[in-house]
């Protein structure tokens, strides 16, 4: 359901664009095919009331709920935004964004769910301030920044805050990419590299990028591909074999040094989609030095449950390795109080170690100028 010609040849397009020594700008939409269930009536299950608004993939399996259930396919439309540029210039720079969500009923659903995520947060009016004088401090805790303008990372574990975010990556090997002043990312996060693909462009700067990182910006780990599973644009496409070549040829050597993530995968359902590809992933990646376990997942505000069984889900599939929830979100519904649930319940998860919510971008955690923390953004600051 996930290879349609379309996508294939879109994944062409970017190989291709991977190779021109231009910068490049593409931008396109992707869909990423989800089967999710669509509970129609109420029904009870570990004393939550299930109602005609919830979807979600892991619900299809909950056998006393699953009469009350219609099995659906959905598509995810992700507006995706990549920008190429030359080994020289060291960019490799992709944005990802969830756009819509639409379903298409196998069945007969009685509800859809279709919102921008960024909505939730637009409206907000409060904000914590990124005064010039607020000093960065080190800070523990699990949250970390998923960020693309490094200048956004400044709100975040300032003194006075007790912030609970200590990392931030960008989808690239530094914390900056080429054509962005090199000043401005917060130097009480750790910067977390990755090696979004195994594009010549990417792996050409790898190593001195990590030996860069490490020097200047506190970085102690490092992921692998970025959405491996997936062929659209912001999706590094590569079959197993292909990620476990690159694995050992690009992460292994860096073991001990740092701590290695796997590939972050969807949490599409399939085979060779998400979990699947996971473990297929770990079980052919023999001799491979793997520290944690990267995943994402989108889905409604309304999925708490679903989005805790996914992790229970993850961390078997990820063979018990500690999980960094790389990125996550919703595609639909209110994401605060999700937010607040799931965050509150992955601090006390010994499942996970980490994670950053998609992501630190005006509209979302920050305000819609710019100028500081939203709402949103002081519940994962420090919420
Ligand atoms: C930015 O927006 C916030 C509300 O989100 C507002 O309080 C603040 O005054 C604005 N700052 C500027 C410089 O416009
Ligand atoms: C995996 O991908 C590589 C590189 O695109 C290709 O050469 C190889 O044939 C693929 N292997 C399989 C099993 O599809
Ligand atoms: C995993 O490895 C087995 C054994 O080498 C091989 O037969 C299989 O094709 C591999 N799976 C993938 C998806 O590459």
């Amino acid at each position: 359901m996930f290879s349609l010609p379309g996508l294939l040849l879109l994944a062409c397009l970017l190989n291709l664009a991977a190779a021109i020594p231009a910068p490049t700008v593409i931008t396109t939409t992707t869909h990423t095919t989800v089967t999710s269930c669509s509970c129609t009536s109420k029904s009870t299950s570990k004393g939550h009331t299930y109602t005609s608004t919830l979807q979600g993939t892991s619900l299809c399996s909950k056998s006393k709920i699953q009469p009350t259930c219609k099995t659906t396919t959905s598509t995810l439309n992700k507006l995706i935004t990549t920008t190429v540029s030359t080994p020289t210039s060291t960019s490799k720079h992709t944005t990802t964004t969830i756009k819509s969500s639409t379903s298409t009923s196998t069945s007969k659903p009685t509800t859809t769910t279709s919102s921008k995520p960024t909505s939730t947060s637009k409206t907000s009016s409060s904000f914590t301030s990124a005064s010039p004088s607020a000093t960065p401090i080190k800070d523990s805790g699990k949250r970390g920044l998923a960020y693309n303008d490094p200048t956004l990372t400044e709100p975040f574990s300032l003194s006075g805050q007790n912030s609970k975010v200590s990392w931030a990556y960008n989808w690239y090997s530094y914390p900056y990419t080429s054509g962005q002043t090199q000043s401005g990312y917060n130097p009480a996060l750790s910067f977390v590299p990755m090696l979004w693909s195994a594009a010549e462009v990417l792996t050409s700067v790898w190593s001195s990028n990590v030996a860069a990182s490490k020097a200047n910006y506190g970085t102690t780990a490092v992921i692998a591909f970025n959405e491996p599973d997936g062929c659209g644009g912001g999706q590094a496409c590569m079959n197993v074999s292909s990620a476990v070549a690159a694995y050992q040829q690009w992460m292994d050597p860096l073991a001990g040094s740092v701590s290695l993530g796997a590939p972050a995968v969807t949490n599409g359902v399939g085979t060779g989609i998400g979990l699947d590809y996971l473990s297929t992933f770990i079980k052919n990646c023999t001799g491979c030095h793997i520290d944690f376990v990267p995943i994402h997942w989108y889905g409604d505000a309304s999925q708490t449950s679903d989005f805790e069984t996914y992790i229970g889900q993850a961390y078997t599939a990820g063979g018990n390795r500690p999980l960094w929830v790389t990125e996550f979100g919703t595609t639909s519904g209110t994401a605060q109080p999700f937010l607040q649930t799931v965050e509150d319940w992955m601090d006390g998860s010994s499942m996970v170690a980490k994670y950053a919510w998609f992501m630190d971008e005006a509209g979302n955690l920050i305000n819609s100028n710019s100028s500081g923390l939203s709402p949103l953004g002081v519940v994962y600051n420090s919420g």
